[in-house]
């Protein structure tokens, strides 16, 4: 290990305090394994949080990348900038959208799609209009995204948050209909596919369907944060072509470039017209560095049958678990599509975080009880055979203790 690397293992003063970390330090990584600092080798079930979709130093990214560092990482939005109008038709092509403003995260993609709602409003003379949002939703941490999360352990101290919100729970369209009938203000509708950070939550399929039908009634917009679901993660580009739609507006993020920061929100007809020039930017959104990595992500994905894999490998996976947990008193459910996979307990289970990582398995534990596995897409059948191997015994002795006071 060299000093630098040494460094980065030990505590960080001079790094803000905002993320509870793990004493560890990754070094490098090859396919779905990463090592740290001091050598150990663990399997990735984390995927940089969804995000690292070809895994680690991929053999075709990484030369691509490289060539484009050394031709243009950054221009500016005051040019053209082509590779941004060869990913967006690529987005347009799979989603069946229209038109993609590029950005550099989640959270930005999402703002920009709150801004498209309001705008859309006022420009059907509504002047304080609003958002139809989810209990258990996570949107990101800026003022407007986190006012429009459930989440209150990310918006305490944060307030006051941002009005024109309307917040409905999941999978009930009664609900909806119900804000239909009460609120003449209501403009679209926000939610993601899969809810990742609240618990690995599916929105039915049906649910779904009855959702785009009422945004077509009511004129609203339908947004689909497609974030930490989308990009082949469940087994198609996106998550909501499961139940045979098509949203208004489509934020994504995390796996569009493999690991190089980049956002994008992909708009339909309702919505490619709402903003011009002067409404929406940012720097770095777009740049040559960030467009060749989402290009080349979904050329790979597509050469390699990546999103195939996801589908298949993930069912395996989930099947491994469900099949390992079964009868296990605290396994409340195992449920996701794809690589996007929960494994519910009975009680908070954040203890697991250091006790995978000690077994060679990086993971996460979202909303408290629920294990999260998000891998790289590429895993193989016998890295999730490892994970269930590594995984489920874990699950069970930590099941067996007496729970914490
Ligand atoms: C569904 C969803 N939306 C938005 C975000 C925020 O993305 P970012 O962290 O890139 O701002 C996340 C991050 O976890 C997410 O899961």
């Amino acid at each position: 290990m060299n000093a630098p690397e040494k460094a980065v293992a030990q505590a960080m003063p001079h790094v803000m305090n905002t993320y509870a970390r793990l004493p560890l330090a990754l070094s490098h990584g090859k396919g779905c394994w990463v090592w740290d600092t001091e050598g150990r080798k663990y399997l990735d079930g984390l995927g940089g949080i969804a995000v690292n979709t070809l895994g680690h130093a991929h053999p075709k990214l990484v030369p691509a990348l490289q060539d484009q560092i050394a031709r243009l990482i950054h221009s500016s939005n005051y040019y053209e900038v082509p590779l941004q109008e060869t990913l967006a038709a690529r987005l347009c092509e799979l989603s069946g959208l229209n038109a993609v403003f590029f950005c550099s995260t989640g959270l930005e993609a999402n703002e920009c799609a709150l801004k498209i709602a309001r705008k859309f409003g006022h420009d059907r003379g509504i002047a304080r209009p609003e958002i139809i949002v989810y209990e258990g939703a996570f949107h990101g941490r800026s003022i407007a995204t986190l006012s429009a999360t459930a989440n209150p352990k990310i918006q305490a101290g944060f307030g006051p948050l941002v009005e024109g919100f309307v917040r409905v729970p999941l999978n009930d369209l009664a609900a909806v209909q119900q804000v239909a009938r009460d609120n003449p203000n209501v403009v679209a509708v926000f939610l993601e596919t899969i809810q990742g950070e609240g618990g690995i939550h599916p929105s039915r399929w049906e649910y779904l369907q009855g959702l785009r039908r009422l945004c077509d009634e009511q004129q609203w917009l339908l947004m689909l944060d497609e974030v930490q679901c989308g990009i082949g993660r469940t087994g198609k580009w996106f998550a909501h072509q499961w139940a045979g739609i098509v949203p208004d507006v489509m934020p994504l993020a995390k796996g569009l470039g493999s690991g190089v920061p980049i956002g994008a929100v992909v708009v339909g007809p309702k919505a490619v017209n709402v903003l011009g020039p002067g409404n929406h930017g940012t720097t770095f959104g777009g740049n040559p560095l960030a467009m060749r990595a989402g290009v080349e992500t979904l050329r790979i994905m597509v050469e390699e049958g990546v999103m195939e894999n996801a589908a298949v490998v993930g069912a395996a996976l989930k099947a491994g678990l469900q099949r390992d947990l079964q009868g296990v008193e605290g396994v409340v459910d195992v449920r996701g599509q794809g690589l996007m996979l929960g494994i519910e307990l009975a009680r908070p289970c954040g203890a697991l975080l250091g006790r995978a990582a000690a077994a060679g398995l990086m993971l996460s534990v979202t909303a408290d009880k629920v294990i999260r596995l998000v891998p790289p897409l590429i895993l193989s059948a016998d890295e999730a055979a490892q994970i269930v191997a590594i995984l489920c015994p874990l699950i069970r002795a930590f099941l067996a203790e007496p729970a914490a006071a």
